[in-house]
């Protein structure tokens, strides 16, 4: 039987969205039918059998749409398997991704109650020309890498893995 699946994401410049929606495109491909909704539109979720959450890493904290998601769809949370992703370093480099991958550690670890069937962390976008307040008044512009490093195949396999996992 196929799994109803939502995928809920939270971004501020978009490029969290682009990667849900890669996401989703390959859950349908592989049959299962899925919803793919800003995690902040999400009132229930009991026409859903799994969930994937995903959002970006800003300074060192999940998206806050995707932490409020979580505690406001708890119970339900703990009743389907749930996958999540973040999106962070801004280079495909080890010492980047070892970085963001412990911060995402941290930021997981301030909801035990959720056990995800797995947590991926992917290389994000940053485009300084895009930022809005207050990131823009922030001196970023050699702090952080500027560019589109996203590793869609990655992505794409990440994804494909998904439904095995969300059916354990
Ligand atoms: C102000 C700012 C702070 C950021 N802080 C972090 C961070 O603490 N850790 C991290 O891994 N990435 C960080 N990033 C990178 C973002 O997570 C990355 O740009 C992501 O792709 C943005 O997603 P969005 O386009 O969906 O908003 C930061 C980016 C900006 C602009």
């Amino acid at each position: 039987m196929s799994t109803t699946i939502l995928v809920a994401y939270a971004t501020r410049y978009g490029s969290t969205q682009e990667v849900a929606e890669h996401v989703a495109a390959v859950l349908l491909e592989a049959g299962h039918p899925v919803a793919i909704h800003p995690a902040g539109d999400v009132r229930s979720l009991e026409e859903f059998d799994a969930v994937v959450l995903g959002a970006p890493i800003y300074m060192g904290n999940w998206h806050r749409n995707a932490r409020r998601f979580l505690s406001r769809h708890q119970t339900a949370l703990t009743q389907r398997p749930v996958a999540v992703f973040a999106l962070g370093p801004l280079e495909r480099d080890e010492e980047q991704m070892r970085e963001a991958i412990g911060q995402f550690e941290k930021i997981l670890a301030k909801t035990p109650w959720l056990d995800p069937v797995d947590k991926e962390v992917f290389v994000g976008k940053f485009d300084p020309d895009k930022l809005t307040f207050p990131h823009n008044l922030l001196p970023l512009g050699d702090a952080l890498p500027e560019g589109d490093n996203r590793d869609w195949e990655a992505i794409r396999g990440w994804a494909g893995e998904l439904p095995a996992r969300l059916q354990a």
